[in-house]
């Protein structure tokens, strides 16, 4: 018995097909790794915290291995546009960039989310049935890259409006094979942006207060009659959805330094 489940442990894990309980000891014996099962490098621990290491160095490291070109990309998109936190002057002809806040200039390293807080918050959701996953203002995708490992037949999509950012995800997504991710050019704050349905939405601080007060209302009108999950990372958006209480409901998972909490809408 002890056996059985240190197989069905182990087997999870490598091939990330989600949870082996009802199989027979023989199935499982004989079991021969799904589709998904060439991506193996890429399981929930890759993106663990194991050592207790720098998350922000070991994102870095991370992303190497899936051979991203942030820092790159980052330099060009500051070639080009005004880092955000410099205000416009006619001393220089670099605008910041249009239409909404992009964070260009922002470090890398705290552009976006750090894989293993990814993980940990991923792995609270673990067990529940998903089909679609949406990370709104997704960056360079990091986060479709973990909800691979975690959901590997669920769609994940991520609404980026930084075209030079999607461009990049996507190329990782595509070299990994990881069709079931993908990056899609839009601004979601514009009046023809429409919210997609999903079980499970990722929100880390994306552009201003108001800005993601304008995307919490249309999310509302989704989480009132569905029910949904919510990873909120940073402190705007976990400052509004504390006066959204009548809504959203506050679960048990608290990242170590305060900054990611995740809320579910009661079903409707
Ligand atoms: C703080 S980063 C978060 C990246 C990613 N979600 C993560 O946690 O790793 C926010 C991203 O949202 C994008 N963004 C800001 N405003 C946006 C908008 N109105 N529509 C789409 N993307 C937006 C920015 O360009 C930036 O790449």
């Amino acid at each position: 018995m002890k056996l059985k489940k240190k197989l069905m442990t182990v087997l999870e894990e490598i091939t990330g097909v989600g949870k082996l309980e009802n199989l027979s000891t023989n199935t499982l014996l004989n079991f021969t790794p799904p589709i998904k099962c060439n991506k193996s490098k890429f399981t929930k621990t890759f993106f663990s915290n194991t050592a207790n290491s720098n998350p922000y160095e070991l994102s870095q490291k991370i992303d190497r291995d899936f051979d991203y070109k942030i820092f790159k990309i980052e330099s060009k998109l500051l070639r080009k546009y005004r880092a955000f936190y410099k205000v416009e002057d006619d001393s220089n002809r670099k605008k910041h960039f249009p239409s909404c806040q992009a964070w260009i200039g922002l470090h890398h390293f705290t552009l976006q989310t750090p894989y293993s807080l990814i993980h940990d918050a991923l792995m609270h959701l673990k067990d529940i049935s998903v089909n679609r996953i949406i990370d709104v203002g997704a960056g360079y995708g990091r986060v479709g890259l973990v909800v691979d490992a975690f959901f590997p037949n669920a769609e994940f999509i991520g609404y980026e409006v930084v075209k030079e950012r999607v461009n990049e995800g996507n190329r990782v997504f595509d070299k990994h094979d990881m069709n079931n991710c993908s990056l899609i050019k839009a601004n979601v704050l514009s009046a023809d942006f429409d919210l997609p349905q999903a079980e499970i939405y990722f929100i880390y601080d994306f552009g201003e207060k108001e800005d993601i007060h304008q995307l919490l209302l249309s999310l509302a009108h989704i989480a009132k009659s569905n029910k949904t999950y919510l990873i909120a990372n940073g402190e705007y958006v976990n400052e509004l959805l504390k006066g959204m209480n009548s809504l959203w409901k506050k679960s048990s998972f608290d990242s170590e330094k305060g900054e990611m909490k995740i809320y579910f809408s009661n079903e409707a």
